[in-house]
């Protein structure tokens, strides 16, 4: 079996290992770091987690804070402007997978020289070239953009959400402290509980799944599957943030190996559009794209559904698909997830974006991954099916 294999370099993985940022920056060589971030982070305190062991060490840094929730192309080229006079060596990309994800744009468009448009690098365009080693640090479980060749950027002038892949998205490093997770809110915690849920169970069954991207969404799933909901519940369990952080790591290992698909081809457009977070956009799509490819990889559904906790071992795979459905479905009953009707979004104006919707799923390539790959009346179907 052919495979190309991706994954940063070093990655830390413990309780406080977020305090050993010094050490991760002295064996990567960088001295003059840019930190990464958003501006909650810095109004918590929890930026000071790797401030204070930066300034007892005596490194100097900058502190970009100017990023968003779900990037988009302007805040990039802020970025951009705000890094273009510094004497910068790395990045220190802290936060939720928005941070992580800005501070790859901001690295790759470093590297590609002035002037030139971050809608430049958009699949099939392959972004392996960035200007610094980058190191991230997620408080979020999560992304996985960690340990991801992939970094997701609106275009404001489109309204699209871009997916640009390459080795210049890869974190050279990572360091994965589920402390920094402790205090994030209900609601993100569910959200990006069930986007690191999707990545594993996506990169499974991916059609572009191989033997190491399978070790990683198994480990994965046995993880998440597990404290999904007891995060949610019991913000302050530190065994079940642990499992979740942990996991959300391994799903990016994962689906970075193996590409996610349908779930998340669908979830961006709803995202770009309307504003939905980008967890909640896959929760709203993952029992029915699920019930649409169920058949088409049973004996994969089935296996996920045990792994996850979701089925006894003794089930046999149409049982263990049909209770994978059924959990998925009670999962986003019980994490509050709302449809699309309930978050807001007008019958109307849903129905009118929906032929481009369907044609941005189609041509960010995600679908062709899907062990049932749609066409543009199943992509419309399924969209018109969430929307009740
Ligand atoms: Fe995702």
């Amino acid at each position: 079996m052919d495979m190309n294999v991706f994954a940063p370099r070093h990655m830390d993985i413990g309780s406080g290992a977020s305090s050993r940022i010094v050490a991760m920056l002295a064996r990567l060589g960088v001295t003059r770091p840019l930190i990464v971030t958003d501006p909650i982070m810095v109004s918590l305190g929890l930026i000071d987690r790797i401030i204070e062991p930066l300034d007892q060490a005596g490194i100097g840094y900058h502190v970009f804070s100017e990023t968003v929730p779900e990037p988009v192309d302007t805040i990039i080229e802020t970025g951009i402007r705000f890094a273009a006079g510094l004497d910068i060596d790395g990045i220190i990309a802290f936060g939720g997978g928005s941070p992580i994800d800005t501070a790859k744009a901001i690295n790759i468009l470093r590297g590609a020289g002035q002037g030139v448009p971050i809608r430049d690098f958009k699949v099939p365009y392959v972004a392996d070239h960035a200007a610094l080693p980058l190191i991230a640090i997620p408080t979020t479980a999560g992304t996985g953009s960690e340990a991801t060749r992939f970094t997701v950027i609106t275009d404001t002038a489109t309204d699209e959400k871009m997916l640009i892949a390459g080795l210049g998205a890869l974190p050279v490093a990572a360091i994965v402290d589920f402390e920094l997770s402790m205090s994030v809110p209900p609601r993100t915690t569910a959200d990006t509980g069930i986007d690191a849920f999707t990545h594993a169970l996506e990169a499974f069954v991916s059609r572009r799944a191989n033997l190491v991207s399978d070790g990683y969404a198994r480990i994965a799933l046995r993880l998440i599957g597990p404290h999904l909901r007891t995060v949610y519940r019991e913000p302050d369990n530190r065994a079940a943030r642990e499992a979740m952080m942990l996991g959300a790591t391994m799903a990016g290992l994962a689906f970075s190996n193996a590409s996610v698909a349908l779930v998340h081809g669908m979830s961006r457009p709803i995202g770009a559009h309307f504003h939905v977070p980008h967890g909640m956009s896959n929760a709203m799509l993952l029992p029915a794209v699920t019930r649409y490819s169920l058949n088409a990889a049973l004996p994969r559904y089935a296996e996920a559904a045990r792994l996850a906790g979701f089925a006894p071992e003794s089930d046999a795979d149409q049982l263990a698909g049909a209770r994978l459905l059924e959990q998925l479905d009670s999962i986003n009953h019980d994490l509050g997830v709302p449809n699309p009707h309930a978050f807001g979004i007008g019958r109307d104006s849903w129905d009118e974006r929906l032929p481009v919707m369907a044609a941005q799923a189609l041509a960010s390539g995600s679908p062709a991954n899907n062990p049932r790959v749609p066409d543009t009346a199943a992509i419309l179907d399924i969209y018109a099916q969430i929307h009740r």
